[in-house]
């Protein structure tokens, strides 16, 4: 695949990440994000935060679409991702809360609301550049295994260990985490113009190593990034310790 950057620790690596997702933006003021939630991409999120107050990083005109959120928890739950975004990012960077967007968990109607995400995407012009985590399981997104490649936007049930990963957000029992998430498909991921996923820390590198070496198989979901045209990886040295 594309690119693959090992840097030296996880600030390097979430420094590298940053400093792409802010070209991307002065490249094209109106640029079309694709965003991640997880722990790892709060130091990514500081960086831009702290670009915009140094260096006059401007969200004005910037449109972005997060990955996923939790079902059953509105925006104001302060375990949402809407939530986290706005405390991470959109409050800090006076992003323009019309042009911000991520599927809404308390929606009535789920199937509707993933929808209207994916219309919503094809009517901004498609995403130009996607954060990617990983979870334990191998999920880009909340894509669980399997998901197969041409997924959309839906409705998955996440698995048991993406639940206890998660736990310390939700006071440590991961019977407090939701069961159900909206997430985009693999398929919706795919059609960004390009992929930037960003892990850092050892309890990645098993996964990193059969993401990225072994099978492309929808039984690890982030496998799928090596059929796309245009992917960065950025790892710090811990993550990449199996390649
Ligand atoms: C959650 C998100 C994923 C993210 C993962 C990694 O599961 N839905 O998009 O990749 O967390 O989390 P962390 O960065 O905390 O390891």
């Amino acid at each position: 695949f594309g690119r693959l950057l090992i840097l030296p620790d996880p600030n390097a690596a979430t420094a590298a990440a940053a400093r792409l997702i802010a070209q991307t933006i002065r490249n094209d003021a109106r640029a079309v994000l694709g965003l991640a939630t997880g722990r790892t991409m709060e130091g990514v999120y500081a960086r831009l935060a702290a670009m915009h107050r140094d260096e006059a990083l401007s969200f004005s005109g910037v449109t972005t679409f997060n990955l996923d959120e939790y079902v059953g928890l509105s925006a104001s739950d302060p375990n949402s991702y809407h939530h986290y975004m706005r405390t991470h990012l959109f409050d800090p960077v006076d992003a323009d809360p019309a042009r911000v967007h991520l599927p809404d968990g308390a929606a009535a109607d789920p199937g509707a609301e993933c929808a209207a995400y994916e219309r919503a995407i094809r009517a901004a012009g498609g995403i130009a550049l996607q954060l990617l985590g990983i979870g334990d399981t191998g999920h880009i997104g909340f894509n669980e295994p399997p998901s197969a490649f041409d997924t959309r936007t839906r409705v998955v049930e996440l698995d048991e260990a993406t639940r206890r990963q998660n736990a310390p957000m939700f006071g440590g029992d991961p019977e407090a985490v939701p069961r159900e998430a909206i997430t985009m498909g693999v398929g919706t991921i795919l059609e960004s113009k390009r992929l930037l996923l960003l892990a850092t820390g050892p309890a990645k590198a098993a996964i990193l190593a059969a993401a990225l070496e072994g099978p492309v198989t929808p039984e690890v979901s982030a496998s799928a990034i090596r059929l796309h045209p245009d992917v960065t990886v950025v790892l710090d040295t811990d993550a990449a310790a199996a390649l």
